[in-house]
């Protein structure tokens, strides 16, 4: 036991060497596969980004269309699945939901899961990265009563996604380019963020060599608590109930810094950055014009423009370096783009999905032990049982 030093949280514990995303809390830096996340926010879509991420570098144009059509051979769900999602009550939330099925793609897709070669691994990786808009769309609809949608082949793999979120009953479907290029960026800003909890859990739970759904699966109940991916969907019904209370932002930045009240400001903070996070600062800018762009004027935007300017002054939380995180502004976007907020954190999932097949593979690749962390007891001594009538 004097061996072992304990770290709570892990916030000084490495737990892997890792190529594929830097990350400078202290600078602000973010960069996938040593590209900048401004740059492949601006320039990239999702699909080439996710390319990147999971195997080591943007793709050639031959590259990324061979990968796009085997991802569009597996878009498909097999009927039972739909069976599955018939049993969720309709008031699970997505995330619940989305976990479960995820989990059940396994039983669907057995070769998916003793993957040890890499055309192995490159066909679970295509399947999931079709099947998984489905499930998402599917997750949505469920909650809102709609009719199940498919992948369209013909379109792009974000495009496709809309559609299939988005498509009234009997309806033709039409792209709208502000809510795609919008929601490309998106993605991208969530695609990956090196060790976080949803990412080390898909790691460590990949390293027993469970499958790669099943490891995603457990990422993805990772990513729904509020201090991790939920915070997209708390955010948003924070500054609900601060509008609901009359705007009164000064009252939520005092329950913020009582130590007495468990409200923290959700969007705010974050582990590893401590100056501010890049990917808030272009998500904030793209709240601005897409809320613009689409004519919507949600007062909620000045609830949260106005939280943000008292927070960076205050000194609670300058002094703790807690700025506005990814969360934020994310949720006003979405809502914007008519998606319901329970879904908000099923939509951080669909953009982490790249990173967490990245870190997956990586893991198996470098032929990394078990994870298997150790403790110090502090439990009883050895003591003799007693029968229950002496106990
Ligand atoms: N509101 C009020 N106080 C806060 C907040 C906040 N949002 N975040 C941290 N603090 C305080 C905390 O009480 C502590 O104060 P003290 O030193 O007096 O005890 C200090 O700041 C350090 O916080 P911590 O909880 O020890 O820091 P952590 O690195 O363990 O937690 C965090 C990081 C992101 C979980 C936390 O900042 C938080 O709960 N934020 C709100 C939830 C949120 O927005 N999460 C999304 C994170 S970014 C996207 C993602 O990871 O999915």
């Amino acid at each position: 036991n004097g061996l072992i030093t304990i770290d709570p949280g892990y916030k000084n514990t490495g737990s892997c060497e890792s190529a594929i995303t830097f990350l400078d809390g202290e600078k602000g830096v973010l960069r996938y596969r040593g590209y900048p996340i401004e740059q492949l926010a601006e320039k990239a879509d999702f699909l080439e980004v996710a390319y990147a991420l999971i195997f080591g570098d943007l793709p050639t144009k031959q590259q990324l269309d061979k990968f796009h059509a085997d991802i569009k051979s597996k878009a498909i769900l097999d009927d039972d699945v739909k069976k599955i999602l018939d049993a969720f009550p309709k008031s699970a939330h997505p995330m619940g939901v989305l976990s479960s099925l995820t989990s059940a793609l396994t039983a669907f897709n057995p070769s998916s899961v003793n993957v040890d070669s890499e055309e192995e691994m490159y066909n679970a990786i295509v399947k999931i990265m079709g099947k998984f808009p489905i499930i998402v769309a599917w997750t949505m609809r469920k909650k809102q009563g709609l009719p199940l949608t498919y992948s369209t082949n013909s379109l792009g793999y974000v495009e496709n996604i809309m559609k299939m979120m988005f498509q009234s009953p009997n309806e033709d479907y039409v792209v709208n380019p502000i809510i795609r290029d919008a929601l490309d960026k998106l993605l991208i800003l969530h695609a990956d963020h090196e060790q976080n909890c949803s990412t080390s859990t898909v790691r460590i739970v990949g390293s027993s060599h469970a499958g790669l759904f099943a490891s995603l699966s457990a990422g993805i109940s990772a990513l729904w608590g509020p201090l991790h991916g939920g915070a997209n969907q708390a955010v948003l019904e924070m500054l609900e109930a601060i509008k609901q209370d009359g705007g009164d932002t000064k009252k939520y930045m005092a329950k913020a810094k009582d130590k007495n009240d468990p409200f923290r400001l959700m969007g705010f903070g974050h582990r590893v950055y401590k100056n501010f996070d890049p990917r808030a600062k272009i998500i904030k800018k793209a709240a601005d014009e897409v809320l613009n762009d689409l004519g919507v004027n949600d007062p909620i935007l000045d609830i949260a423009r106005s939280l943000e300017a008292e927070a960076l002054k205050d000194p609670y939380f300058v002094d703790r370096k807690l700025y506005p995180n990814v969360d934020f502004y994310s949720g006003i976007i979405y809502r914007a783009m008519g998606i319901p907020v329970e879904m908000f954190t099923v939509m951080f999932a669909m953009g982490r999905l790249p990173g967490w097949i990245a870190q997956w593979k990586e893991m198996r690749l470098n032929k990394e032990p078990i994870g298997r962390p150790r403790q110090i007891y502090t439990g009883e001594n050895e003591r003799n049982f007693k029968t229950i009538d002496n106990r």
